[in-house]
């Protein structure tokens, strides 16, 4: 090598921190029992199973373009998996039993993740397997990828929403796979945690900007977000830039994230609930934000500057592949007979398919072209909300019932209601068998995933 590729290649090390002759960032997760106090003081306390002993695991917290090592070891008594929702990594990474990986063996099983996070985001990591039973008992975490220019803010807060079927002595209710449940909303709770514990207030300083991390990783209940007297902007969704904008109300199914500029400029001392109004008939107070009686940080706030995008390849609309998968089945809806006595209650293109399933053998829903675009139009064909996620890629989000959307967004994950279909279009450039699956756990468990493949 000449002096000069020699020095080239210096150079890329030192802007590259993801580059591969560094040493990767290691951190481990351990899944075992453990019991948390969700409901709060003067509440008895819940057996929950957990990464690291808490609820929601530990927050990994990595650069944009780092490699990171991640070592599970499981101890539980039952077999797991660890999936990287939203991250863009290799196949052999993805945490999907028997597609991707043999399952973590219960007692003691290890796996040792590695991957580069080319994208800078809120994400989440949950179990794939023995689903929705491992998520519904506190098994996530989230995942935040910084980017290298971090905007400026007071304060980079995470809120990890999750559902949770209590009765009065704090006993979770253990049956997670109902039908009455798979075959209508899935699986809604009766509390909400942030963060593992219902709360009553969460303390803002005046003045401050807080950046919100918003996660849904409730197995079943969308939210739709109010902060009263307050306009937070919207700058990401499932860890990808969007043009900011003011959202009146912040939805997430299950499984999406949103980030947030909250500018807490409301007066000190003062209490502003945030609502979640989603189901209106059921709509409840997640927490107050609760306002220090201090003199505020600053009085003006400079407008909110747009993230940078994520590296992510433009699908080419033009010469796109288009594809139509029709989600169907569920109460009300159509179904085949010897699918819904074994409990299979939905469907993707006419076909259910089972959890158990070993996914190698079952075939394929598409075959994609590894670099060619493609655009999925997607069907809801029943009368029930479908979060529908796609593994390995970041898609971009075109229309909702043929209207486009308002401004350009990339997702992991698009919320379907009733009887609507959206479009979606990415470049399918990550080869490997990727799950594309309804994110309502209990759907997913019930017939309603499929397997993409890219070659
Ligand atoms: Cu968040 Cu297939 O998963
Ligand atoms: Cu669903």
């Amino acid at each position: 090598m000449d002096r000069r590729a020699f020095l080239a290649t210096g150079a890329a090390i030192a802007v590259a921190p993801g580059c591969s002759f560094l040493q990767p960032t290691a951190r481990n997760l351990r899944t075992a029992q453990a019991r948390q106090s969700l409901a709060g003081a003067g509440h008895p306390d819940t057996a929950v199973w957990a990464y690291n002993g808490v609820v929601p695991g530990t927050e990994l917290r990595f650069r944009q373009g780092e490699r990171v090592r991640i070592a599970v070891e499981n101890a539980l008594g039952v077999d797991t998996t660890v999936h990287w929702h939203g991250i863009r990594l290799p196949n052999a990474m993805d945490g999907v039993p028997h597609l991707t990986q043999p399952p973590i063996a219960a007692n003691g099983g290890r796996f040792l993740y590695e991957f580069e996070l080319p994208d800078a985001g809120t994400y989440w990591y949950h179990p794939h397997l023995g689903n929705p039973e491992q998520v519904s008992r506190g098994l996530y975490g989230a995942l935040i990828v910084e980017e290298r220019e971090p905007p400026a803010v007071d304060r980079d807060v995470v809120w990890v929403l999750s559902d949770w079927e209590l009765d009065r002595h704090g006993r979770l209710d253990e049956e997670f796979t109902s039908p009455m449940a798979a075959s209508h909303d899935g699986r809604i709770g009766n509390t909400v945690t942030v963060n593992g514990m219902v709360r009553d207030t969460f303390a803002v300083q005046p003045g401050e900007r807080i950046r919100l991390r918003l996660i849904n990783a409730a197995s079943a209940r969308i939210c739709g977000l109010v902060f009263e007297g307050h306009a937070p902007t919207v700058v990401a969704l499932d860890g990808h830039p969007v043009a900011p904008h003011a959202a009146p109300r912040v939805v997430l199914g299950p499984g999406m994230r949103a980030d947030l500029m909250l500018d807490c400029t409301a007066k000190p001392g003062s209490q502003h609930r945030v609502i979640d109004s989603f189901y209106r008939q059921n709509a409840y107070e997640l927490l107050k934000l609760q306002y220090r009686d201090d003199k505020p940080v600053r009085e003006s706030f400079r407008p909110v500057q747009a993230l940078r995008a994520n590296p992510v390849a433009r699908p080419d609309l033009a010469k796109a592949e288009r594809h139509r998968i029709v989600f169907g089945g569920g109460a009300m809806g159509r179904v085949p007979d010897q699918a819904r006595h074994k409990g299979m209650f939905w469907t993707v293109n006419g076909q259910p398919m089972a959890d158990d399933h070993d996914h190698r053998h079952h075939p394929p829903l598409l075959a994609l072209a590894l670099r060619k675009s493609y655009v999925l139009e997607l069907v809801n064909d029943t009368a029930w909300h479908h979060p529908i996620h796609l593994h390995g890629h970041a898609f971009r989000v075109l229309t909702h019932n043929g209207k486009p959307v308002e401004r350009e967004q990339w997702s992991d994950t698009v919320l379907l209601d009733p009887k609507s279909r959206a479009e979606i279009a990415f470049v399918a450039d990550n080869p490997g068998g990727w799950m594309l699956h309804c994110h309502v756990l209990e759907h997913q468990a019930s017939g309603m995933m499929a397997v993409v493949h890219v070659a």
